[in-house]
């Protein structure tokens, strides 16, 4: 079996979404294998790319520049559904990127065991998306997407502390947040491989914010920091807005992450020129 940092490197350089998340989809499988007959495994090192290879459809547009269509119209659930494949396929490359990126950092097997498997989820979520795309006579790429989400990958590229308080802690906790939202949509409709496909999504989420939430208070508690004021900082320093209640308090609970990680982050801190 490949070194696990040579496994996300294939992963990473493999343009096609179908592709990248079938190979996605059986390293992980290797690796589960792997770990279960307890085989050694070896993390070995990589220098990832800072840009995953993605297919050349969809164009990748400015948030503001993709076109915002009705929420309760056909078009409407295709360019949601759309976005959500978007979010997908980022997060296949944003797990198997923090595997690359940050393997020199001495950690527990356990913590490739939970990115790898959040990464197989998240290729399983790509696909769910593009076969509910697919039904109803689209698919990914035939709409423009927003080309802003590799953002939170590059600016913590060299902050392993500040990957794991955005990507997981902010923005796959923000999934919880609005997903619940989505799945109304789609009940309204009554588009049963939709609402399945994205309760499939929901249930899984739980756990990457989890993984997160551990790892990032394992981390704290090897640095004899505190979680909550690290966390603080972290994401005033990386994600450039406050954060937008309503939250979902009880699937947050879930993933390990309490109230006053998020709440004191949805008001801007006074600055001097107030003082
Ligand atoms: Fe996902
Ligand atoms: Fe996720």
């Amino acid at each position: 079996m490949k070194p696990l940092a040579q496994m996300a490197l294939d992963v990473l350089q493999t343009a096609d979404g179908r592709e990248k998340t079938a190979l996605s989809h059986k390293y992980a499988a290797e690796w589960r294998a792997a770990r279960k007959n307890g085989d050694a495994v070896e993390i070995g090192s990589a220098n990832p790319p800072m840009h995953p290879a993605r297919p050349s459809a969809p164009e990748l547009l400015s948030p503001r520049d993709v076109p915002r269509r009705k929420p309760g119209s056909p078009e409407g659930r295709i360019a949601l559904l759309h976005a959500v494949a978007h979010i997908e396929l980022n997060a296949v490359d944003l797990h198997w990127d923090i595997i690359a990126r940050f393997c020199h950092i001495p950690l527990p097997t356990g913590f490739f065991d939970d990115w790898v498997s959040a990464a197989d989820d998240e290729s399983k979520h790509f696909n769910l998306m593009c076969d509910c795309l697919e039904e109803l006579g689209s698919f990914y790429g035939a709409l423009p997407a927003h080309a802003g989400m590799w953002r939170a990958a590059e600016d913590t590229a060299e902050d392993f502390m500040g990957r794991l308080a955005v990507v997981p802690m902010v923005l796959e906790a923000r999934g919880l947040d609005v997903t619940p939202g989505m799945i109304k949509v789609f009940q309204n409709a009554k588009a049963k491989s939709a609402v399945a496909a994205l309760e499939t999504i929901y249930a899984e989420e739980v756990s990457h914010v989890a993984y997160g939430s551990k790892w990032f208070n394992f981390m704290c508690g090897r640095e004899n920091t505190d979680p909550k004021e690290v966390f603080h900082t972290l994401v005033r320093k990386y994600i450039h807005s406050t954060l937008k209640p309503p939250f979902n308090e009880e699937k947050r609970a879930d993933a390990g992450i309490p109230p006053d990680f998020y709440w004191p982050l949805t008001e801007d801190l006074p600055t001097k020129d107030h003082a």
